[in-house]
């Protein structure tokens, strides 16, 4: 395979990851998890009147022409068309809403979930291995901790979900081509909280750059990287459920990622596994009780 049709097949596989990305956010609108309740009418004229003033403020301070908001209309009917509206709100908004979210938290640092959690993914012991293919390429990572509560009772029992994308940047179910649940798994935490998990270390991943969100980074002369990241949910009855990712040491996007969402507490410790080839890092998630 040549070097141009491996680039042309990460991205088409990229650009079928923004739009798979809109019909899974539907369907869990629709079935469960992510259904929102009715949004008072007041909240909504407060909140929708203030967007449009916004926007109305900054075509008058900034002098916006008819050729710049064209393009704009243009652009906003692409990100619809190409299904990368979940793209453009989780990479460019979600922060700001995780923000306020887990502004009362004491135990661990929450950040976005962006666009690619399953629910439901294969039930593991406490120290499962994720399911991946034979030949999957990757650095193996083990990774250890135990989950407590913020007054450091243990919680035996907690659910830790793991997801991450594969080498190339790609996660199973949005990309096309990898099975189901690659790199997907629910431990379930051992007596004591604690959690031993086996996977591989994460790539970089770079958003897909050949849709509507892509035409804007180019546009604008951004980049499109976020640094390499595990994703996690963890979760125990009468617990608050944390959201949350955890990243790598010295990886170059660690201070500029696209989506905002890399905190200082969040990166990991990693040391050579003095049992094999790979890494092994040590983090408890520390949750705070249900309010
Ligand atoms: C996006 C992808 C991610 O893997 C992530 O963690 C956050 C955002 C995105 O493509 O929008
Ligand atoms: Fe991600």
């Amino acid at each position: 395979m040549s070097d141009t049709s491996f680039d042309a097949e990460v991205t088409a596989k990229a650009a079928e990851s923004g739009a798979n990305a809109s019909a899974r956010f539907r369907e869990r609108m629709a079935t469960g998890s992510a259904r929102p309740g009715v949004v008072d009418t007041m909240r909504v004229d407060h909140l929708a009147s203030k967007v449009i003033r916004a926007l109305n403020d900054i075509v008058i301070e900034d002098r916006v022409s008819y050729e710049e908001y064209n393009a704009l209309k243009a652009w906003l009917i692409k990100v619809g068309e190409d299904g990368e509206w979940p793209l453009f709100l989780d990479v460019w908004l979600e922060h700001s809403v995780e923000t306020v979210a887990n502004a009362h938290r004491e135990g661990s640092k929450g950040t976005i979930e962006g666009p690619y959690y399953i629910e439901d993914a294969p039930d593991l012991p406490w120290n499962g291995t994720i399911p991946m293919r034979d030949d999957e390429p990757g650095t193996p990572l083990v990774f250890t901790g135990q989950a407590r509560a913020v007054d450091g009772t243990p919680l035996p029992g907690a659910k830790i979900e793991l997801w991450h994308a594969d080498d190339l940047g790609f996660y199973s179910q949005f990309a096309p081509g990898l099975p189901e649940w690659n790199l997907r798994g629910t431990w379930t935490a051992n007596e004591d909280g604690r959690y031993e998990i086996h996977t591989l270390r994460p790539a970089a991943y770079q958003i897909p750059i050949d849709g509507a969100c892509g035409q804007l980074i180019a546009a604008a002369g951004w980049h499109a990287w976020r640094p390499a990241h595990l994703h996690f949910k963890v979760s125990a009855p009468g617990y608050q459920l944390i959201t949350t990712q955890l990243y790598f040491p010295g990886d170059p996007h660690n201070d500029d990622d696209i989506a905002s969402a890399v905190k200082p507490e969040l990166i990991l410790d990693p040391k050579p596994d003095p049992a094999g080839e790979g890494v092994v890092v040590d983090y408890d998630f520390v949750l705070d009780l249900e309010s």
